[in-house]
């Protein structure tokens, strides 16, 4: 068997989760989940979700796919028996349903960026615009435009591929998005987009806690690329030499900060322009901004770079998501790179299809993939990890750390309580929000 690729470098390893984490989660579906949660109060729940069980669950991700080095599903095979191999189908099937109608919204900014540059943007139009780029022929062509591009990308191999691109692409969106975030600032609306933003009333969190918090996890799952075994296959690359805490850390604060300077683009743009925060759901990043762009000088091609950037971030997600998928079919079914992945991406092409030609799919898959699925496989690694395979998650956790003294312990009875029984209670408030029963 040849050998194993693995990462040249070890900021190989950090850029490519990295372009994992920051992506549509960040630009598209988080300002449009603080719009719907009513601001602050989501932002200060969003952000304690990220220190207390997404940086966590980045660890535990982390040692199955380093002790491993296999695909999440072959992982799960190798360390585990009976019921607890099962887990990995989640993840494929999460992977699946995300990418599919996750390469659709990809689709829709590609269109954006052309509607820019062709100076198409408009304030009382935007709306209708919207309901045009997102449903119908054209739709479904840049959804295929886009997964051709993933298809290319994730054939060439982990190498050549993946961190190349990453590595210009992450440096890129940091640079991009601070200077809209700039210039966000100088606008009229500015200072009362920043209070609705930032400054938190805990009555609405104490009444509204029950809504928050299942919208919050779920937001901090899909934007750390967390509950489906995307960590598993990148660390599955990473030597024994890396400090797995520490690359997490890096990993949960350049995705939070990528996320927060988004709010600090939108929000002034929106209050600027008079639009609501709360009412657009997925629509609110294209119709808000492009309605915004329209009124600004020189909006088109400000508007341009921005969804531009907003599609590069997206490929260097879907990248991530296709190589979960695509390293079961090459480690667990001897199918090889090329194959798997062109044959996949046609699949993943078809189911998406649906998505592109009405909205109403997005909303769907989006519900139960990311809001169900990804959550129920965090919770499930995080109960194998913590109580059936301990000793091993201790063992790899304190590999490469100098003094770790009881850090270790404290992370694994930390995952075994507080966070299993959380992630127990918003996997219940998902699926009943989800379901409606
Ligand atoms: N984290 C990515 C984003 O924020 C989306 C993603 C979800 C990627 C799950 C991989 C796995 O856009
Ligand atoms: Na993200």
């Amino acid at each position: 068997m040849a050998q194993r690729e693995s990462w040249a470098t070890r900021t190989g390893f950090i850029l490519a989760a990295v372009g994992s984490a920051v992506g549509l989660g960040n630009i598209w579906r988080f300002p449009y989940q603080v719009g719907e949660q009513g601001g602050a109060a989501f932002l200060v729940i969003y952000l304690l979700l990220i220190v207390g069980i997404g940086f966590p669950v980045i660890l535990v991700e982390f040692v199955v796919g380093r002790h491993t080095e296999r695909n999440p599903v072959g992982a799960l095979k190798q360390i585990g028996s009976g019921v607890w191999t099962k887990i990995g189908w989640i993840f494929v099937t999460a992977g699946f349903v995300i990418l599919s109608y996750y390469s659709v919204v990809a689709g829709w900014t590609l269109r954006y960026v052309f509607l820019g540059l062709q100076g198409e943007y408009t304030v009382d139009g935007a709306p209708d615009q919207f309901v045009q780029v997102a449903s119908g022929l054209d739709a479904v062509f840049l959804h295929a435009i886009f997964m051709a591009a993933v298809i290319a990308i994730v054939a060439l191999g982990i190498e050549r591929g993946i961190e190349l691109s990453v590595k210009i692409m992450v440096p890129a969106i940091i640079v991009i998005s601070l200077g809209l975030a700039v210039y966000a600032f100088t606008l009229e609306g500015a200072g009362e987009a920043y209070a609705y933003y930032l400054s938190p009333e805990f009555s609405t969190i104490a009444n509204n806690w029950t809504q928050i918090l299942p919208a919050a996890i779920a937001q901090a799952f899909f934007t750390l690329s967390l509950g489906m075994g995307v960590m598993i296959t990148y660390a599955s690359y990473l030597g024994e030499d890396r400090n797995l805490a520490e690359d997490a850390g890096i990993i949960a604060v350049l995705d939070t900060g990528i996320a927060f300077i988004a709010g600090l683009i939108a929000f002034p743009i929106l209050f600027t322009a008079g639009i609501p925060a709360g009412e657009s759901g997925p629509a609110l990043i294209f119709i808000s901004l492009a309605a915004a762009f329209a009124e600004l000088p020189l909006g088109g091609i400000l508007g341009a770079i921005f969804f531009a950037t907003v599609a590069i971030a997206a490929l260097s997600s879907a990248i991530s998501i296709m190589e979960v998928v695509v390293s079961y079919l090459i480690d667990e079914r001897g199918v090889g790179r090329v194959p798997a992945t062109v044959a996949l991406g046609v699949a993943i092409f078809l189911v998406g299809t649906p998505a592109a030609l009405d909205l109403i799919f997005v909303d769907l898959y989006d519900g139960f993939a990311n809001s169900i699925l990804l959550v129920l496989g965090g919770l499930l690694l995080s109960i194998f990890v913590g109580w059936i395979v301990p000793d091993l998650a201790l063992d790899e956790v304190s590999k490469g750390v100098k003094n770790i003294g009881s850090l270790g312990l404290a992370w694994l009875w930390f995952i075994r309580i507080p966070v299993v029984v959380a992630l127990i209670l918003m996997v219940a408030l998902n699926a009943w929000d989800y379901f409606g029963f």
